[in-house]
Order: structure tokens, then sequence, then C-alpha cells
């Protein structure tokens, strides 16, 4: 595999929105107020997908970066997954679903190209010479700057070694395991930027009494998911590890409540703002 310069995420902390913000159970203008918050507090990433919401979270990220220059912020959307209302997701990795992926995304976020484009999970059968080939094109069209991938496990093995990859989502909680956190050591180490998620843990997170709408997303997820949760680390010191420790070049993390947001910024930080 070729060393190339890591692409520079021009901040530590990433807002994701994705989650309870792909639904009615928080407003649209909360959710721009929490990315505005993020913004004015020196975020700079901002991650999102179509498959959050079947678009409405790609949509509410577009309405909020309005009247933000579009070269002040780092924006990531996904390909290859794809949401219908409460239907189960659907995936679809061939070049046609992933350029139409990409034009409706563009559309949604109102922007002409994203930074990230990041595969959605696929396994390494689906990454075939016709898919690459589509991704050159829209590419040099300036549908996108980067190419990522997100996956979890072995999978990204086969998908790192293309050498076609700039970016990994990735799991970084230490229960992921030595050999997971260690192929992200090596993607960095080889110019393939670390976008860190899930850096609590895996799976959901404690069952606790809802205190707001958006907390029914987490209620909803939990009995979902059938397991009790796995072992967690407490937020927002959680997200600290990964970036200080050099794993990720940026840890994403998605909140509904401004005061998560603040602790999570300080928490990377070490102070009240996320300097670029
Ligand atoms: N590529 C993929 O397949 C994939 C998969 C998962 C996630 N992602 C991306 O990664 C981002 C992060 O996802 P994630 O799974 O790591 O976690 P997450 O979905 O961001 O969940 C974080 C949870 O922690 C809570 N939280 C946030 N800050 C907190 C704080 N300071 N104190 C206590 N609780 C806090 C939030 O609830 P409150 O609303 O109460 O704060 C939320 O329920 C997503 O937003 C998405 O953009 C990508």
């Amino acid at each position: 595999m070729n060393t190339r310069q890591r692409a520079l995420l021009p901040s530590a902390l990433g807002f994701g929105v994705s989650g309870p913000h792909g639904t009615p159970l928080i407003r649209r203008a909360d959710t721009v107020r929490l990315v505005h918050g993020a913004f004015d507090a020196g975020v700079r990433v901002f991650d999102t997908a179509p498959a959050y919401g079947a678009g409405e979270a790609e949509g509410r990220l577009g309405l909020a970066l309005r009247g933000i220059a579009r070269d002040a912020v780092f924006v990531t959307t996904k390909a290859g997954l794809s949401s219908a209302g409460l239907k189960r997701r659907l995936r679809d990795f061939s070049p046609r679903a992933i350029e139409r992926s990409v034009r409706a995304s563009l559309e949604r976020l109102d922007l002409e190209g994203v930074d990230g484009l990041i595969l959605h999970g696929p396994s390494p059968s689906e990454l075939t010479p016709e898919l690459f080939t589509r991704l050159s094109g829209l590419k040099a069209s300036g549908a996108f700057r980067l190419l990522g991938i997100a996956g979890r496990g072995q999978e990204l093995d086969a998908a790192i070694a293309t050498g076609r990859f700039e970016i990994v989502m990735a799991p970084v909680h230490p229960f992921a395991g030595e050999q997971a956190l260690a192929r992200l050591r090596s993607a960095r180490s080889c110019g393939i930027a670390v976008m860190g998620i899930e850096a609590a843990g895996s799976g959901p997170a404690p069952l606790s009494w809802p205190r707001s709408l958006a907390d029914l997303y987490k209620l909803a997820q939990s009995i979902r998911s059938g397991s009790g949760s796995g072992p967690r680390l407490a937020m927002p010191g959680a997200l600290v590890d990964p970036v200080q420790g050099g794993l990720a070049d940026c840890v994403l993390v998605t909140t509904t409540r401004e005061n998560h947001l603040l602790a999570n910024i300080q928490a990377v930080s070490g102070h009240g703002r996320c300097a670029p």
C-alpha cells in the first residue's frame, strides 16, 4: 500500500446529524440550533447519511449549513445504505445506486459536493472495479473530495488494501479489541484519516427513563437491540482518548442536548472551544 499525505480534518470533534435528528422526535429548528452551536464553538466536521431518517437528517444539515461559508466546514455523507420510514435499511452498492444516492444527498444537503463520501459498510465483494470507476467519475465531477469507508471488522482490511480509500470510519472504543484498533493505527500510518465512532462503546446506552421526546429514540434502540448494553465508558470522557492517543483524527458524536454538546467540546479541546 502506498503511503500518502493524510487528509487533515479541521476539528478533532465532529457532530453527527443522525439518530433522533432524522426523526420528528426532535424539531428541525433544534437540530439547526445544535449544529450552529457546535460550529460557533469550533466544531468543523459534520457527518450524516441518507440512511438517517430516509434523508431527513441530510436535509436538516443542509438547512443548518445555509449561511455558513462552505469552506469553513468538512461535510461527510454516506452511500450504499438507505432507509424508508420505519422500514429496514436497504443496501445497494451497485454503481448506479451509488451515483443516484450521491446526487440525491447533494440535493438534500444543498451542496455541490461533500468533503467525504463514505461507503456505508460494503462487503469486499461489493467493492467492484465498476463501482470504483463510477466513483472516480463522481469525484472528478466534484461530487466529493475524499473517498471513505465505514466498517467494523476484517472486511476493512481488503478495502484498505485497495489503496482507494482516504478515510476510514470505525468504532474507537477500547472494547472493539486490539485487532480492530491496530487496524486503525496502521491505516493512519499509511495516510488514511480515521473518523472515530462509538467512542463510549457499541450498542445502545443503558436504559434510562426518557426525559425528552428525543430520548424515546434511545429507548426504542435499546428495546429493538434486545440485548442488554455492553461495556461502556462514561461520556464525555470517552471522546478524549481516541484523539489524544492518536487513534483517530476526529471523533464523531451526536447529541440532542446543548449541555452535552458543550461538555463534549470542553472534553476534547480542554476548554470551551473546539479550536479548528
Ligand atoms: N458509519 C457508520 O456506520 C456509523 C455508525 C454509527 C454512527 N456513525 C456516526 O457517528 C456518530 C456518532 O455515533 P455513535 O454511535 O458513536 O454515538 P451517538 O449516536 O453519537 O450516540 C451518542 C449518545 O450519547 C449521548 N451523549 C452525547 N454526548 C453526551 C454527553 N456529554 N453525556 C452523556 N451522553 C451523551 C447522546 O444522547 P443525548 O442526546 O442525550 O446527548 C447519544 O444518545 C453518529 O452521529 C454518526 O454520524 C456512523
